[in-house]
């Protein structure tokens, strides 16, 4: 398995695994298993590779089975859920440190295919992605809404993320999550 950073090349790809696990288009037998919320277009798919080098994929043989996004604030203040997470950022203290647009960014959503899932690319993604991001920033933040068990018991029991708070928006429950960014994830072997 190669974990890189996504190019415009890759888009295409992405845009497919996308559209399978995302909210308004996945199969509903698939959704117990967890699901993305953020849409991204072509466009917004090209920024935050462009501006933010954050897009990190998993490849195996030329097929991409998995995404993990990642980004400053300022890249997603477009989305209204975000402008709340932003508002909020001064009220939220996580290790030791009141949160900021500059000592922090949100990490999110995660994506694999669910022929990878329960295997090594959970972490091994989320560690490529920690490596590329604590080169900018020293914590990780990040949101899972409630009825979503699957990538909660992931991220907090798997890669180690603490809940640092619960909040709610347009009638959906969220945990707020953190992470330190000089911890190497557990488990991983990149
Ligand atoms: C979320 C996601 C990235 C996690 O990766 P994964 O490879 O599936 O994670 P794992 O299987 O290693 O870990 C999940 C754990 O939750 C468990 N689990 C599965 N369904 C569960 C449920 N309904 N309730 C509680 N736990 C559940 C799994 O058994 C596993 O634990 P185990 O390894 O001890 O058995 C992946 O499932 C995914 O892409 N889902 C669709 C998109 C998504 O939900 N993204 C996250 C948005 S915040």
């Amino acid at each position: 398995m190669e974990y890189r950073n996504a190019t415009f090349e890759d888009i295409n790809q992405i845009a497919k695994l996308q559209e399978r696990y995302h909210v308004n288009t996945i199969n509903e037998d698939d959704k117990k298993d967890g699901f993305v919320t953020t849409l991204f277009t072509k466009e917004q798919f090209e920024e935050i590779i462009e501006k933010e080098n954050g897009l990190a994929i998993a490849c195996d043989n030329g097929n991409i089975v998995g995404y993990a996004m990642a980004a400053s604030w300022e890249f997603w203040s477009k989305w209204p859920l975000f402008q709340h997470m932003i508002k909020d950022l001064e009220n939220t203290t996580y290790l030791g440190q009141k949160l900021n647009v500059e000592n922090s960014y949100q990490y999110g959503p995660i994506c694999i295919d669910k022929a990878y899932r329960g295997g090594d690319v959970l972490v091994n993604l989320f560690e490529f992605s920690r490596q590329e991001m604590s080169k900018r920033y020293p914590i990780l933040i990040t949101f899972i809404n409630h009825i979503n068990p699957r990538s909660y018991e992931a991220h907090t029991r798997k890669l180690g993320l603490d809940v640092i708070k619960d909040f709610q928006f347009n009638n959906n429950n969220y945990y707020e999550l953190g992470y330190d960014m000089s911890k190497k994830t557990k488990g991983s072997t990149i």
